[in-house]
C-alpha cells in the first residue's frame, strides 16, 4: 500500500494578482502579487485563505460555507464572476498570474469585499415571499403537485451570491432595473401554483414595466456566469412572453 507524501500533493506554486483598496489609507486600488504553493485540489478560495493566515493577514474578503451554499465569496477571478470556493486553482489559466477582483458593478467597500445592500433591495423588491391570495383546499396545508415543484427546481437553488447581476451590463447602468437575480426569484413565485391567480397576476404586473422585465436584453451573460445552472434569462423570457399574451388577449 501507497502512502501520500507532502511531495505528491504539491503542485509548484501559483501566483496571484489581486485587487487591493482601503479606502481609509489608499487614494487609488491597486494590484499585488502574491506567490504561494500549490496544493491538489486547491480552490481560490484555499488560497486566499492561506495569504491572509500566513503572508498578509490585512488582505479582506468574504466566505463561509467553502461549499457553495452561501454566495458569499463572488468574485471576479481571471475575468469571469465565479465562486472563489467553487473554483479549482487547476482549472485556470496558470500561464499568468490568476488576477482576482471585487464583483464588478457593485462599489467595493475593501479590497475583495463589495456593498450588496443594492442587490439585496432589489431581492426585496419582488416580495420574495409566499402570497397565496385563497385559504388551503384541504386542511391547513397548501399542496403543491409534483410537476409544478419540478417547474421551480432549479430556480430555488439561488444562493444570493449576485455573480449574475455584476455580469449584467443594465444592471450595472440602472439601479431600478431589477436584474436578473430578482427577476429569477420572482419567477420562482410566479411559477407556484399554489399562490393563486391574484396573486400570480399581481406579481407580473410588479415586474411588467420598463426597469423591470423590458429591460433585459437576453443576452444571456448572467445565465452562463450563474454558479448553481439557473438561467434568469429564460425565467425573465417566459414571464415577458405571459405579459406579451396578458397584453394581446386584453386589445382582442
Ligand atoms: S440576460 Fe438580461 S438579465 Fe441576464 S445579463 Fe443579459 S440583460 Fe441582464
Ligand atoms: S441566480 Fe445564480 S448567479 Fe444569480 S444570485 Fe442566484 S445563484 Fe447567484
Ligand atoms: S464560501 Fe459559501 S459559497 Fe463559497
Amino acid at each position: 500500500m501507497s502512502t501520500k507524501t507532502a511531495d505528491d500533493t504539491h503542485r509548484g506554486t501559483v501566483t496571484l494578482k489581486v485587487f487591493r483598496y482601503v479606502p481609509e489609507e489608499d487614494e487609488d486600488s491597486y494590484f499585488k502579487e502574491y506567490s504561494i504553493e500549490r496544493q491538489e485540489g486547491m480552490t481560490v478560495l484555499d488560497a486566499l485563505i492561506r495569504i491572509r493566515d500566513h503572508q498578509d493577514p490585512t488582505l479582506t474578503f468574504r466566505h463561509s460555507c467553502r461549499m457553495a451554499r452561501c454566495g458569499s465569496d463572488a468574485m471576479y477571478i481571471d475575468g469571469r464572476q465565479r465562486l472563489a470556493c467553487n473554483t479549482q486553482i487547476e482549472d485556470l489559466d496558470l500561464s499568468t498570474p490568476v488576477q482576482i477582483e471585487p464583483l464588478p458593478n457593485e462599489d467595493v467597500e475593501r479590497d475583495l469585499v463589495v456593498d450588496m445592500d443594492g442587490f439585496y433591495d432589489r431581492m426585496e423588491s419582488v416580495e420574495p415571499w409566499f402570497q397565496p391570495d385563497h385559504e388551503p383546499e384541504t386542511g391547513d396545508e397548501y399542496l403543491q403537485s409534483h410537476e409544478n415543484r419540478q417547474n421551480i427546481d432549479t430556480v430555488l437553488d439561488c444562493i444570493w451570491c449576485g455573480c449574475c447581476s455584476s455580469s449584467c451590463n443594465p444592471a450595472g447602468n440602472d439601479d431600478d432595473f431589477t436584474g436578473p437575480a430578482a427577476l429569477a426569484k420572482a419567477y420562482r413565485f410566479f411559477k407556484d401554483e399554489r399562490e393563486g391567480d391574484e396573486t400570480r397576476q399581481r406579481r407580473l404586473e410588479m415586474l411588467n414595466k420598463s426597469h423591470g422585465l423590458w429591460r433585459c436584453h437576453t443576452q444571456f451573460n448572467c445565465t452562463e456566469v450563474c454558479p448553481k445552472g439557473i438561467s434568469p434569462t429564460e425565467a425573465i423570457m417566459e414571464m415577458s412572453k405571459e405579459a406579451v399574451k396578458q397584453k394581446l388577449r386584453f386589445w382582442r
